[in-house]
């Protein structure tokens, strides 16, 4: 079992759980950062595999957010060409996207996730009770992939998630425990990527919608390091879909802003467009020049538009 060392009191509890079988065999810690998030992590982990004696029958158990998963997958799949992994995921992030639909890997020079593998986990097992001990700010930063993944599906949830979310952040994050409400919400978000992943596994069609307000959120990331500026990811995917929104109405994209700024989601560009370009033309989603932007219309709406990253910057500028 590898665990994000803020994931303690969660991967302790799995490991008391499991030590009366004899089913785990090793146990490693690590620190997660998207600086972090490199091939040297993963190599440390296959070095910690090997002495840990782990044969082609191993399961790697991977307990933390989107990064320990995102990590450990990929390194569960070019362990002896390929072993079995299953996520714990312990963040909201994780718990509706990255632990979910099989996407493995890690950062490289500097570019989110852009070594890695598709390949599905054993299982993801969603335990919602352990939001609870998340810190606040990184709950308000997940809640951005519950709303994206609402936003596509359309229906009523949308509105039902901001509306929870705005309450949740009246009370700036001061209440006990996040309720049934919450607890619903999650798994219909998890519900709703799994089945999107189940039509299209490998991001020919339909998946590319999961990334909605990604192409700039990337591009926020990466300016963001470069600067020393500390922008989670979901943070930069809620003014990702809001730059998103502006490509295909000024009028639907000020809405998203107003819900998201209710729920307690940064909505402002922190940089300027057009120094988010060349970032945003090094996305994985690009094509020679043309990159798959996914476009909001209006809830349930949501469009595959395919631009060059100058002609959509234009747009919005
Ligand atoms: N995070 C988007 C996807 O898994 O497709």
């Amino acid at each position: 079992m590898v665990y994000d060392s803020r994931a303690e009191v969660h991967a302790e509890r799995i490991r008391k759980a499991l030590l009366p079988s004899g089913a785990l065999r090793s146990v490693c810690s690590i620190e997660t950062s998207e600086e972090g998030k490199t091939v040297g992590t993963v190599l440390e982990l296959e070095d910690w595999l090997l002495r840990s004696g782990a044969d082609r029958n191993a399961l790697l158990l991977a307990v933390g957010g989107g990064i320990t998963t995102d990590i450990a997958g990929f390194t569960a799949c070019i362990y002896k060409r390929g072993i079995r992994f299953a996520f714990v995921p312990t963040t909201l992030l994780s718990q509706v996207d990255a632990a979910i639909g099989g996407k493995t890997g890690v950062n490289f020079r500097d570019y989110k996730n852009m070594l890695g593998i598709i390949r599905q986990p054993e299982f993801t097992y969603i335990c919602p009770q352990v939001l609870d001990s998340l810190p606040y700010r990184e709950f308000v930063a997940g809640s951005a992939e519950m709303l994206k993944t609402f936003i596509i599906s359309g229906g009523h949830d949308y509105r039902r998630a901001v509306s929870i979310l705005g309450e949740i952040w009246s009370k700036n994050g001061d209440f006990e425990g996040y309720g049934p409400d919450i607890q619903e919400l999650v798994m219909k978000a998890a519900g709703v990527k799994a089945a999107i992943v189940s039509r299209d596994e490998n991001e020919i069609g339909e998946r590319r919608k999961l990334n909605l307000g990604h192409t700039f959120a990337h591009a926020i990331e990466h300016e963001a390091r470069l600067q020393g500026r500390d922008i989670s990811h979901g943070e930069a995917v809620a003014i990702g879909i809001v730059q998103a929104a502006r490509l295909a109405d000024e009028g639907f994209a000020e809405e998203l802003k107003n819900d998201f700024d209710g729920c307690g989601l940064p909505t402002e560009l922190p940089f300027s467009l057009e120094s988010l370009k060349d970032a945003m033309t090094l996305d994985k989603k690009a094509e020679g020049e043309t990159v798959h932007f996914i476009v909001p219309y209006a809830i349930g709406d949501v469009r595959i538009v395919d631009l060059t990253v100058e002609e959509a910057v234009s747009r919005l500028i």
